[in-house]
């Protein structure tokens, strides 16, 4: 059921219905199918025809459901600085993924090295010379393979770290689109990488892997998480062990919900 708020004119309103319906082409087909064998009293063989095609819609829903269990998360790091605070938030979040026994790829800016953007790997055509870069290639399918992505980053000067934007805009939206995307941010501050949160919304967005609502924010993150990732006192522990929790749930949810939707359907 979906609830739908309609306004304007008539004419515009009845657009709006008729693109829903489109969209529920095949339940739409099985009750066509269902009308004309009423109306007609058909054959035999029409009957049979109706059930194999229902049959068949109701098996690839259940094949995608079966298959859509989330396995590969793809996690950029946003700081490229020496002695940076978020290696202990990577470790703590890495440390939770895998403990989802899910395959994690890290694009970390330490050691993947790309130029200032020059051209996107998205931008080549099969002949061009050169080629895109190895790097470039062998990451952009991990990211078309992820089911979902992860992003872990402090804010400069209020804004998302420019390294990190730099990395994310080499990979085009088709790598990204349809994937969920979770948020993680933190500063030594109070105010724990917030803002950056907030553009990283818009920019995980505009690649179509749009973030979960819940986003993990990190104040004061040298006194909440040591050096090999472990929180510092048990209290903030299970804040965070909480506050994480929810993001994932959420990311994981999303992620399957969103696989099983590109088995049944992969373009609109
Ligand atoms: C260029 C620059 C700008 C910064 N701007 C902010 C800021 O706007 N807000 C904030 O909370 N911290 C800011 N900081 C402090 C960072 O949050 C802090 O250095 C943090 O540890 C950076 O993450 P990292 O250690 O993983 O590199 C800034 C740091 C740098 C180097």
């Amino acid at each position: 059921m979906i609830p739908v708020y309609l306004c304007g004119k008539d004419s515009a309103r009845s657009g709006c219905l008729f693109c829903l319906i489109k969209e529920r082409r095949v339940h739409v087909a099985v009750y066509f199918i269902k009308c004309l064998r009423r109306m007609l009293h058909i054959s035999h063989f029409a009957q049979s025809t109706s059930q194999i095609l229902l049959g068949f819609s109701i098996y690839r829903s259940f094949s995608a459901f079966k298959m859509a269990t989330w396995q590969k998360v793809v996690v950029f790091i946003g700081s490229a600085r020496e002695a940076r605070l978020g290696e202990r938030v990577t470790k703590f979040v890495v440390n939770k993924l895998k403990e989802k026994k899910l395959e994690v790829v890290l694009v970390d800016p330490q050691k993947f090295e790309v130029p200032i953007l020059q051209k996107p790997v998205h931008f080549y055509r099969p002949n061009d010379t050169p080629p895109p870069a190895n790097n470039l290639v062998s990451m952009n399918k991990h990211i078309t393979e992820a089911d979902a992505i992860v992003v872990i980053s402090c804010e400069y000067n209020h804004c998302i770290p420019p390294g990190l934007t730099n990395i994310m805009d080499h990979f085009g939206p088709k790598s990204f689109d349809k994937k969920p995307s979770g948020i993680v941010t933190y500063s030594p501050s109070s105010v724990g990488g917030a803002r950056a949160g907030v553009q990283l919304r818009s920019l995980l967005g505009e690649l179509g892997c749009i973030s979960v609502s819940n986003m993990f924010t990190i104040p004061q993150v040298h006194k909440a998480i040591g050096e090999s990732g472990e929180p510092l006192d048990s209290e903030g522990g299970k804040h965070m062990d909480s506050a994480v929790g929810k993001l994932l749930a959420q990311l994981e949810w999303w992620a399957n919900a969103a696989k099983a939707q590109r088995a049944v359907k992969e373009n609109y």
